[in-house]
């Protein structure tokens, strides 16, 4: 008989706290974890390496080997730890490029539902509720303006005693949404079954109290009845 596995997708725009929303709801439900966003950005920093960023096809062949490995929270590309390397905003930049590429898409998406075990999974995306998990009981879209998300990511910057400039992050930000909500396949949008929650003005409690409610509405119950 198959199984009932519960699925919570969280997608939304660079910057607006789905990571921070995504741990808090897997250590909650005691779920699986999926960081669709560390996966472009590993195919980015190989292509990268490799010089095939704009080789349509062997980046194509990249994807659907991709070696990358996640263990105990460390992101690993063949034996080399990658973790910090591929939170660069350069890589991110190197991650959308990849990502507007459909066939590197499919490429990844065999690997990206595999993640889907039981108990159950949180994934983190940008296509996460409109193409990858399209059957997930639960599907969150987290969004907040641009100018709020680059202040979050100056703070989490400092915190790592880092400077960064407002008008370059704002900037940066800005023109990664634009390419990942405007690219002809799986744009950044909200499925229409998704909960959406503008996050600006909410703190991360507000957030995680909202996405839980929905949760436990769509999935919690659903989970009993089979
Ligand atoms: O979420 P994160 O900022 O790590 O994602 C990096 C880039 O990877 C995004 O700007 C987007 O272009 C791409 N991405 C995607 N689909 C996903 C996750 C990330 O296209 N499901």
């Amino acid at each position: 008989m198959e199984q009932f596995v519960p699925v919570i997708t969280v997608d939304g725009p660079s910057g607006v706290g789905k990571g921070t929303l995504c741990a808090r709801l897997s250590a909650h439900y005691g779920y699986h974890f999926l960081d669709s966003g560390a996966l472009y950005r590993v195919l980015g920093l190989a292509a990268n390496k490799h010089n095939i960023l704009t080789d349509e096809h062997a980046l194509t062949a990249l994807a659907r080997h991709l070696p990358v490995s996640f263990k105990d929270g460390q992101i690993w590309l063949t034996t080399e730890n990658v973790t910090d390397a591929i939170r660069t905003e350069t890589v991110a930049a190197f991650a959308s490029q990849v990502a507007a590429i459909p066939s590197v898409r499919t490429a990844l998406l065999a690997f990206q539902q595999d993640f889907a075990r039981l108990p159950g999974l949180v994934a983190d995306g940008r296509d996460m509720g409109t193409v990858v998990f399209i059957n997930a009981c639960a599907k969150i879209f987290l969004d907040a303006t641009p100018e709020v998300r680059a202040e979050r990511r100056i703070k989490q910057l400092k915190n790592q005693g880092l400077d960064a400039n407002i008008d370059q992050i704002t900037k940066e930000i800005r023109e990664r949404d634009e390419r990942d909500r405007n690219r002809a396949v799986a744009p950044l949008k909200a499925a229409i079954d998704a909960l959406i929650i503008d996050s600006s003005n909410l703190s991360p409690d507000e957030v995680f109290n909202q996405a839980v409610a929905w949760v436990d509405q769509r999935c919690v119950d659903r989970q009993l009845i089979v």
